[in-house]
């Protein structure tokens, strides 16, 4: 699986929408309109990964870039990084595309003056938890109905190295 991980360009937006429809469920997975602030903000940073063995069979664009395994988005006020979201597609999991994109983003946010970073993730999510667990996260508190106004999440945090 030839993996390319690049930053986001315009071209990606319907892509990225649809991916993350995909891996949240109603209420959860952001808007266009939320997502399009994401992508704009001045600090953030959003880094997706295509999957280069798949283009031709799906149209022109994919053609072009490969289909998207997944995307992380990033907000940075140094020293502190913040994870927005991390989605890989159902199809491309636990094949250490989600690990590929974190590494990439710890790269650069530390190249950048970060040297910790801090997720939400839905304590309900038992994938979410043991993915940040077992990149060296720890739950330092619970955020109460943080999701939908009644799912709790857990606020974890790492210390990178500076770069
Ligand atoms: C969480 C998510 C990003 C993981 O992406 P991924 O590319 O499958 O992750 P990786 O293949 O790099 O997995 C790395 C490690 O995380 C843990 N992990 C990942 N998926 C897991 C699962 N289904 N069950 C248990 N542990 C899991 C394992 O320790 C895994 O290492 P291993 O495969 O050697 O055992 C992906 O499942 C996803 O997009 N889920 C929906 C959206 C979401 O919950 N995002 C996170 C909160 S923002």
């Amino acid at each position: 699986m030839e993996m390319e991980l690049r930053d986001y360009t315009e071209e990606d937006f319907a892509d990225i929408y649809a991916l993350d429809q995909r891996c949240f469920p109603p209420g959860i997975a952001y808007s266009k309109r939320m997502l399009r602030y994401f992508l704009r903000m001045p600090q953030g940073r959003c880094i997706l990964a295509r999957d280069g063995d798949a283009r031709a069979s799906n149209g022109e664009a994919r053609a072009r870039d490969g289909a998207l395994a997944g995307f992380i988005i990033t907000e940075e006020g140094p020293p502190v990084g913040h994870i927005l979201t991390l989605d890989v597609a159902e199809e491309y999991r636990r094949r250490g595309v989600g690990t590929q994109l974190l590494a990439r983003s710890e790269e650069g946010l530390a190249s950048r003056g970060v040297t910790e970073i801090v997720i939400e993730t839905s304590v309900e999510s038992a994938v979410g938890v043991a993915f940040w667990h077992g990149h060296g996260f720890l739950s330092v508190g619970v955020l109460p109905r943080y999701y939908l106004g009644k799912i709790d999440a857990y606020e974890m945090r790492k210390k990178i190295a500076r770069a």
